[in-house]
């Protein structure tokens, strides 16, 4: 089967950088989210990353266009039942996920693949509770979506081959690389990741070094293109600090045990970038 409409569920930072990237790849998309507002935005947020791409001469004024043609929006989540694949990019938290997918699935075409763009959560489970768990699977974007290379495709146990086929095919006409993961904590790039930033806010907590120290020594001392703490705070805390639990819930290792100071920042609402303050202050 073809892919040829793409439903996209969150406006947040992953969702419009997914709905940017498919329409731009020729697809047509319908981005929903419950707030208007956050629509708006993310409407914004696209024409200025587009205008960023035009500038730089990576895509030229007419793909701009036709790619903003593409992108339609909608606050009823059910409008997007006919759908060919359906990319879920809400708030990480199961809860919500469940309720998406029990209000979204009496409305799909029985056709329909559906994903979820989950940093970490069991793609086996979210699966089993719909009523297609061989054309469900994890189709996992980094951030910022329209810069980084890699999808990590994760299958669930009953994921079958054409799903994934459909799902590969699809990275490669956005020009990107997959990668194939199987169905365990966090997959493969936060399996990786996250416990070198809960690391780093550790090296803090006891005092190793400062903010700046950290960060730099990781950039000029390990070649990343930004430092722990700073991609903590870009990527967003509260993602972090969940991708934390599940690893240390689901894997039963101490090694991933949260450093209380994540938890603390959290916990005060000091989620990095997009709440003005983290390890840095944005204000
Ligand atoms: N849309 C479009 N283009 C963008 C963009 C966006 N949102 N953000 C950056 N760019 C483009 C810039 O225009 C620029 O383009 P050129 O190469 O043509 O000049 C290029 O990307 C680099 O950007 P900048 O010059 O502004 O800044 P930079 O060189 O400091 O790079 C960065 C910014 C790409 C974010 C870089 O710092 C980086 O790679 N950081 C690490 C990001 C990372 O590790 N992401 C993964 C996070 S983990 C994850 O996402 C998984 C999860 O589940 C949590």
């Amino acid at each position: 089967m073809e892919i040829q409409s793409v439903g996209v569920i969150g406006a947040g930072q992953m969702g419009n950088g997914i709905a940017h990237v498919m329409a731009l790849a020729g697809y047509d998309v319908l981005m929903t989210d419950i707030s208007e507002d956050a629509l708006k935005g993310a409407i914004e947020t696209i024409s200025s990353n587009l205008d960023r791409q035009v500038g730089r001469g990576k895509v030229s004024d007419q793909d701009r266009n036709a790619a903003m043609d593409r992108i339609k929006t909608t606050t009823t989540l059910i409008d997007l039942g006919a759908c060919d694949l359906i990319i879920e990019a809400a708030t990480e938290r199961e809860t919500v996920k469940q309720a998406i997918f029990d209000e979204l699935l009496p409305h799909l075409t029985p056709t329909t693949i559906l994903t979820s763009n989950t940093s970490s959560i069991s793609i086996t489970r979210l699966a089993s509770r719909t009523d297609r768990p061989e054309k469900f699977m994890g189709f996992h974007f980094m951030n910022p979506v329209p810069v980084m290379q890699l999808v990590e495709l994760i299958r669930g146990i009953a994921t079958d081959e054409e799903t994934y086929d459909a799902c590969r095919r699809v990275v490669e006409r956005l020009g990107k690389t997959s990668a194939a993961a199987e169905d365990f904590p966090a997959f493969i790039v936060n399996r990786i990741l996250m416990p070198m930033i809960n690391e780093a806010v550790y090296t803090l907590y006891e005092g190793v070094g400062s903010v700046k120290s950290i960060d730099s020594s990781m950039k000029l001392g390990a070649n990343h293109p930004m430092g722990p703490l700073e991609l903590a705070d870009f990527i967003g805390l509260d993602t972090c600090l969940a991708i934390m639990n599940v690893l240390h819930d689901g894997l039963a290792d101490t090694k991933y045990r949260p450093c209380p100071l994540l938890t603390k920042y959290v916990e005060a609402g000091w989620l990095g970038r997009k709440s003005g303050r983290g390890f840095y202050d944005y204000r």
